[in-house]
């Protein structure tokens, strides 16, 4: 096969990490305010705990946590980088929180932006980020998954409740040789008609304005979500995107070291493992201890399993996020390190 040393036409990943905030709610606590039990929670989702952002903690104080981890571990400069990319649907500020974290960062070169699509941002500002390092036009990103759906979610509403929490991971995407790349494939998809069984609508809530004419008072309701309608969607459309990838990449499921999907269910995670029938060892998970981090998962995931040795350099991983939108998405990875 042809190569290219051209710069430029490979993205690796070389650095993650991750923050979570120290408040840590266990299904018995949530049980005090729901009607709920550990038993339920535990049996049909895999949840055992969550973390929740307390007074002192903000998206974006995790996301710097995170991302300054991951700068640490490709040992880069944070005048190094050239992108940031926040996936989250949860900012602290509205018009977006990337630019406050890239002056805590002290990236001053970087340009910053948020980006959102619920539980699939991470994998889509990935990908985002790799068309920037690919063209050229950039050499180091850093894309960051982080949310709150703490602040969102209604504490009174046990059918929802009990999935989120917060928490943030990020990883260092370096432009680099054919040789080197490690986004070996994607696929990316949305269905705006389904999106009514996940949502996080505005309120309707019209002010008068001058005589005759009023505005809109922005604010948002709780997260409104149809569980089982989404559970479907996920056991149905995970396997067949990730199946889609495999294909496109000539890829076989046993060559694969690694499964990391969105941690929203364990039985999710099941589902999707036995329909390629790979071994429970390799399907990672961590919603035991975090619940459904939302953009946060597959990084904080990522972070913990190269942090404790699991994922080694040159490994291969075969990622999905799914959730609002709807929006769905998988990526083909293999895990270089710092370089
Ligand atoms: O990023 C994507 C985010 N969203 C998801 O991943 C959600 C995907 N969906 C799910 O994970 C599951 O649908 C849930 C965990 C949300 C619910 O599990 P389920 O097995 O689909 O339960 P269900 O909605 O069919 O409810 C079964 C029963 C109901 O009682 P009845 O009507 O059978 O008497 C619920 O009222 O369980 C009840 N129930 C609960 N009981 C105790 C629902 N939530 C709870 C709860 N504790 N927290």
């Amino acid at each position: 096969m042809a190569e290219t040393s051209t710069i430029g036409s490979g993205v690796a990943l070389v650095g993650c990490g991750s923050a979570t905030p120290s408040q840590r709610i266990s299904n018995d606590q949530l049980g005090q305010r729901v009607d709920t039990s550990d038993a339920w929670i535990r049996s049909r989702t895999g949840i055992s705990a969550r973390r929740v952002i307390g007074p002192d903690e903000t998206l974006t104080g995790l996301s710097h946590q995170a991302a300054a981890n991951a700068l640490t571990m490709a040992g880069w400069e944070s005048e190094s980088v050239d992108l940031i990319i926040l996936a989250t649907s949860t900012p602290d500020d509205l018009f977006g929180s990337a630019p406050q974290l890239q002056a805590i960062l002290g990236a001053r070169g970087a340009v910053a932006f948020d980006l959102t699509a619920a539980c699939s941002g991470f994998l889509f500002a990935l990908v985002t980020a790799a068309q920037f390092l690919r063209t050229g036009a950039m050499r180091r990103a850093l894309v960051i998954g982080a949310d709150q759906l703490s602040r969102w979610v209604n504490w009174d509403d046990r059918r929802s409740c009990v999935l989120f929490g917060d928490g943030a991971g990020a990883v260092a995407l370096e432009a680099t040789s054919a040789a080197q790349n490690g986004l070996l494939g994607f696929q990316l998809k949305s269905d705006g008609s389904r999106g009514d069984c996940l949502n996080l609508p505005q309120v309707q809530n019209y002010l008068s304005l001058v005589a005759g004419n009023s505005h809109q008072q922005g604010g948002f309701q709780s997260i409104q979500m149809n569980g089982q309608e989404v559970y479907k969607f996920a056991v149905r459309e995970v396997p067949a995107i990730l199946q889609t990838l495999l294909k496109a990449t000539n890829t076989a499921p046993e060559s694969l070291d690694w499964l990391l999907l969105h941690q929203a269910n364990q039985r999710i995670l099941d589902a999707v493992g036995d329909r390629f029938a790979i071994p429970q060892a390799k399907v990672l998970s961590n919603l035991a201890e975090y619940g459904n981090t939302s953009a946060a998962t597959i990084p904080l995931m990522l972070d913990e399993a190269v942090q404790d040795g699991r994922i080694k350099p040159g490994q291969l991983i075969a990622s999905s996020g799914f959730g609002a939108g709807l929006s769905w998405g998988a990526a083909l990875v293999r895990w270089q390190g710092p370089i």
